[in-house]
């Protein structure tokens, strides 16, 4: 269906206004979600596009609160040895308007963690290895259509990168053709989080029309 001109521009500077409202959120209220609303956005997670439509990703909802808080010990012990030895004062200079802490609390205290996993290869019926095409990309644009369903149904998230993830497969049980993308925290946005005061670049400066 063709949306005619004036509707379909306004239509667009309307999303543009709530995508705008996503912002990254740290601190979550305890309120739960139905596991079906998760469940129903990792399924349309699950419509994206993908390298030859190989679908190379894996989610995993966690909703045990023995499992997130394991996830959170052993993130915080990364976390500990990156702060101490392994971050360079760029990287410093550049996260020093967020606020970071090696303590994730809301690892915990969010409802959900979704722990997002790229499929290096897969396996066809006979069980024959069948190399994926393009998987880091295409679980990249899965997850930014997870990020963007939860944000239409008012729901926030963190995409949490603990370096090096590989905690997660132990944890998990997952298999070694899966490697952690990211852990996506999910849940309502506690009012006691103080956004940072960070903005976005211009348009100009992200577009080239030719
Ligand atoms: C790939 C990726 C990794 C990120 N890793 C972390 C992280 O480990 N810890 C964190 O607090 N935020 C992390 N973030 C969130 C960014 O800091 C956040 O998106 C950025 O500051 C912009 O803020 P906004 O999402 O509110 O627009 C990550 C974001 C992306 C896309």
């Amino acid at each position: 269906m063709v949306i005619e001109k004036n509707d379909i521009i306004k239509k667009s500077e309307e999303l543009l206004s709530f995508m705008k409202k996503r912002r990254t959120i740290r601190l979550f209220d305890k309120t739960n979600i139905p596991i079906e609303v998760i469940e129903n956005c990792i399924a349309i997670a699950g419509t994206a596009p993908s390298g030859a439509n190989l679908q190379p990703w894996t989610f995993v909802i966690i909703k045990d609160k023995e499992t997130k808080k394991k996830i959170m010990q052993e993130a915080e012990k990364v976390e500990e040895e990156f702060y101490a030895h392994k971050i360079s004062d760029e990287w410093r200079e550049c996260l020093k308007p967020l606020n970071l802490d090696v303590r994730k609390p809301f690892l915990e205290q969010a409802p959900y963690l979704i722990c997002i996993f790229t499929q290096i290869y897969g396996k066809d019926k006979q069980g024959k290895r069948i190399n994926h095409r393009y998987p880091f990309e295409s679980v990249g644009i899965a997850t930014g259509f997870l990020i963007s369903a939860l944000h239409h149904l008012g729901i926030a998230t963190l995409t949490y990168t603990p370096t090096p993830m590989d905690f997660l497969n132990k944890v998990l049980g997952r298999p070694e053709n899966e490697r952690p993308f990211l852990i996506l925290v999910v849940g309502y946005p506690s009012s006691k989080y103080d956004l940072p005061h960070i903005s976005k670049k211009d348009l100009n400066d992200i577009l080239i029309k030719i």
